[in-house]
């Protein structure tokens, strides 16, 4: 593709370090797209004829149909997925395929095909993150009103639902929906035309090629357009953020199904046993998509430090942003579809949940909201409740089974109407604030979900 500079032929290592045929054949698709609303501009422009522009098309049309069938040869000769297409269509078509890189770069190239890739799996990721919601809504209207303890530095705090807490998955993959969103109509805009760093003086319609790509806009500047990678740190910040949302329920899955939560359990389909322990039932599902966050962060971390000390604007550094990029995707992906169908597997066990949201100290905030409504001050409430509960752990006696005469010697303020407060249903309906686990509240919200995802 540059013999006419070169006398000796590149050295057979530097083929091997230098290519990104290996992986970025994975771009084939938006290339082609590319270089055929290319050729079409070239043609607006007069600089083809009809028969050559024909020609063109249907050649990279016909070398498209190969690569989608397997009957492609790639080779790291030609580097990359750009050389090999081109060189491919030249192979098969003659004399109309050498013009086709005019008034463009490899660079404004790679800048599109990674945009367009980047909207295609943004696309892809956004429908399985909405099955990920719909699978957590439907289990958590499934046990809506099933309660069990909540915890704060994973101790006992405050009874909530198993509802309430699946949703609160729910809302933070909501908010990953809208980042991506977000991300994609930052990115959506076209680089074509900016040529290697200044454009062309060749000028052909780079607003018609854009349309013809699907994108919103084409890029202000030439130099921008080619040397950043920001596109690519969002969308991998992104991504790392589903992660890290998938990592904590994975978290809570583990807990949850193990012998001392018991809250859960998980499928045969979604577990694994033990070479050597015959009782073992693993949730290796959740312990990989916990582990796999550190991927995702490091794809993210390693493209961030890539692009950071480099001087405006094209350096072959930016290569590196690939392979961190697709793995991310490909990693998501996954991560979604497993998780999704392994949480419409589960089942929760009632009995060991309500076992645990039986214990009475999970009441001693609403005990201390009980003295607050008969007028003491929160901070001397807190004390009094404080108290009781030290009097209970000593004697070894449950909070909501001391005497009248105990939480009276304690503080007067405590009426013949404290033990009420130990009614779980009781605990649940004063709920009533947006944004608590009150039984309306939840169905208001998993109403609003399924007819969101619906
Ligand atoms: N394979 C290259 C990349 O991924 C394409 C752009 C190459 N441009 C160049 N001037 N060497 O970045």
């Amino acid at each position: 593709m540059w013999t006419g500079r070169f006398s000796q032929a590149t050295a057979d290592l530097v083929l091997k370090y230098g290519e990104s045929i290996s992986y970025d054949w994975k771009l084939y698709k938006h290339d082609i797209a590319g270089s055929i609303a290319h050729a079409r501009a070239q043609l607006k422009a007069g600089m083809l004829t009809p028969e050559e522009f024909a020609a063109i098309e249907s050649g990279l049309k016909s070398i498209l149909a190969d690569i989608e069938a397997g009957n492609f040869e790639w080779s790291i000769k030609l580097e990359d997925v750009h050389m090999n297409i081109e060189s491919e269509l030249t192979r098969r078509i003659g004399a109309p395929g050498a013009k086709l890189h005019t008034a463009r770069s490899r660079n404004d190239q790679v800048a599109t095909d990674t945009r367009l890739y980047c909207r295609a799996e943004i696309d892809s990721t956004l429908a399985l993150l909405e099955d990920m919601q719909r699978a957590l809504v439907a289990k958590a209207e499934e046990y809506a009103e099933v309660r069990i303890p909540g915890y704060t530095h994973l101790q006992r705090a405050q009874p909530v639902t198993i509802g309430h807490h699946l949703l609160a998955y729910v809302e933070m993959l909501g908010r990953d929906v809208t980042r991506l969103q977000d991300c994609r109509r930052r990115l959506n805009i076209s680089p074509l035309g900016s040529g290697a760093i200044a454009g062309s003086t060749i000028n052909l319609d780079r607003v018609g090629i854009a349309e013809e790509l699907g994108f919103d806009a084409v890029s202000e500047n030439s130099m921008d357009a080619i040397a950043d990678r920001d596109y690519i740190m969002e969308t991998l910040f992104c991504l790392s953020v589903i992660g890290t949302h998938l990592s904590r329920m994975s978290e809570d899955l583990v807990l949850w199904s193990s012998a001392e939560f018991g809250f859960c359990t998980l499928s045969d389909a979604h577990t694994t046993g033990s070479s050597l322990m015959p009782q073992k039932k693993n949730p290796d599902v959740s312990e990989l998509t916990r582990g796999k966050s550190g991927r995702l962060y490091g794809n993210l971390v390693s493209v961030m430090v890539a692009v950071k000390g480099l001087p405006l604007t094209y350096n072959r550094d930016l290569q590196e942003d690939k392979e961190p990029l697709f793995d991310s995707f490909e990693t998501i992906a996954l991560a979604l579809r497993v998780n999704a169908e392994m949480v419409a597997a589960m089942r929760i066990n009632e009995d060991k949940c309500a076992a645990a949201v039986s214990d009475p100290l999970l009441l001693a905030t609403d005990l201390a909201d009980y003295l607050v409504r008969k007028g003491v001050p929160f901070r001397h409430a807190h004390e009094l409740v404080g108290k009781a509960v030290a009097v209970a752990v000593g004697s070894a006696t449950p909070l909501n089974q001391l005497t009248l005469e105990q939480f009276r010697a304690i503080s007067p303020e405590y009426g013949e109407d404290v033990h009420a407060v130990f009614n779980l249903d009781r605990a649940f309906e004063l709920r009533t604030n947006p944004g608590a686990p009150n039984p309306a509240n939840t169905a208001r919200r998993i109403a609003y979900w399924k007819s969101l995802l619906s």
